[in-house]
């Protein structure tokens, strides 16, 4: 039924893709997406090492025979050019479908990927991006909307805009990210020309996350307004839930501080801190506006065949809707 360029590219049942998630998408959770028709990706920052993702990527094929990828964010801030370059080793020795690159331009990297056959997915927050994505021969593009978990860039511009615009003015396929969670959305994304959509919050709050129930329980209580733009003074805004840690960070922001001053606050130990421990104000966690949709914990096949099935009703109900 979801014939698209996405479908085609990755091999998968539906233009469904979970988004890279820091700590959280193992191979036991990006094995669970694919296997539910969507496409799963393993987080290579979570694993530390090359030995590590080798060890993932290889336990995440034992899981499911679908086509499944690997994340690799290039934020300065976060992980060594030595660490990245291990990245993409294990990545070219072991071989998945597709990478998701963030963060930096992945252009040193794209011959080595493409002559093993792997495909790249580059996600951007602005259409400038996907641009230059486009010239240097990436795949294809997601574009994050200012809504999303993670990182909006320093624009604040939405979804409905950015997807739009990119796919005026690329012919690669576009993926629209950031704000969705539902058919309605997953439908609104096709109906702006995005051939995909990628998620990341929904997909956190799933039975197979494995979250402590504690921040679970929280970000079901959340609301849209519950989310807050931190590490805009270091050019890497962030979308986080408002807790005591981003409230802190966002001080600190104010009184100037430096990154290695923030990151007192806000390095992804102690976001591992509060996913382990069910410390909500342990550290900065990302999370979408898109949580003020979401009031209960699925499966990740429920979310998935939630949005197929949905979707075939909003086509229908679209048809009586517009009377030629
Ligand atoms: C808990 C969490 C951790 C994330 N970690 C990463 C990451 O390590 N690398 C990355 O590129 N994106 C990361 N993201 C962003 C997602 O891949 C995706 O772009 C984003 O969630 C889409 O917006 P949405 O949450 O509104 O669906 C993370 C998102 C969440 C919710």
């Amino acid at each position: 039924m979801f014939k698209t360029r996405i479908t085609a590219m990755l091999g998968i049942e539906y233009p469904i893709i979970q988004g890279g998630m820091m700590w959280l998408s193992t191979a036991e959770f990006a094995a669970a997406i694919s296997n539910a028709g969507g496409f799963g990706i393993i987080t290579a920052m979570s694993c530390g090492s090359k030995g590590r993702l080798k060890e993932e990527i290889r336990k995440c094929k034992e899981l499911t025979d679908k086509p499944f990828g690997v994340n690799v964010s290039m934020l300065p801030d976060v992980t060594s050019d030595e660490k990245i370059e291990e990245y993409f080793d294990a990545i070219i020795e072991e071989g998945v479908t597709a990478v998701e690159t963030a963060g930096r331009n992945p252009e040193p990297y794209l011959p080595r990927l493409k002559e093993a056959g792997i495909k790249v997915i580059h996600k951007v927050p602005a259409v400038r991006y996907a641009q230059i994505a486009e010239s240097i021969g990436i795949d294809a593009v997601t574009l994050v909307g200012f809504e999303c978990a993670g990182h909006p860039g320093m624009d604040d511009i939405t979804t409905l805009i950015l997807v739009q615009k990119a796919t005026r003015v690329l012919t690669i396929p576009v993926i629209a990210g950031g704000g969705i969670c539902d058919a309605k959305g997953f439908m609104a994304a096709l109906a702006l020309g995005a051939e995909g959509v990628l998620m990341g919050t929904r997909f956190m709050l799933t039975h197979e996350c494995w979250v402590h129930q504690r921040i679970e329980e929280w970000l079901l209580n959340a609301t849209e307004l519950d989310t807050i733009v931190i590490k805009r003074s270091i050019q890497n805004a962030a979308r986080v839930i408002k807790n005591q840690a981003a409230v802190r960070a966002l001080e600190m922001e104010r009184r100037g501080a430096t990154l290695e001053e923030l990151l007192t606050v806000i390095s992804g130990q102690l976001g591992l801190k509060a996913f382990r421990e069910g410390d909500v104000d342990a550290g900065v966690i990302s999370c979408g506006q898109v949580v003020g949709l979401i009031d209960s914990l699925k499966s990740i096949k429920e979310v998935i065949q939630e949005i197929v099935d949905g979707a075939q009703e909003i086509y229908q109900r679209l048809g009586k809707i517009v009377v030629c």
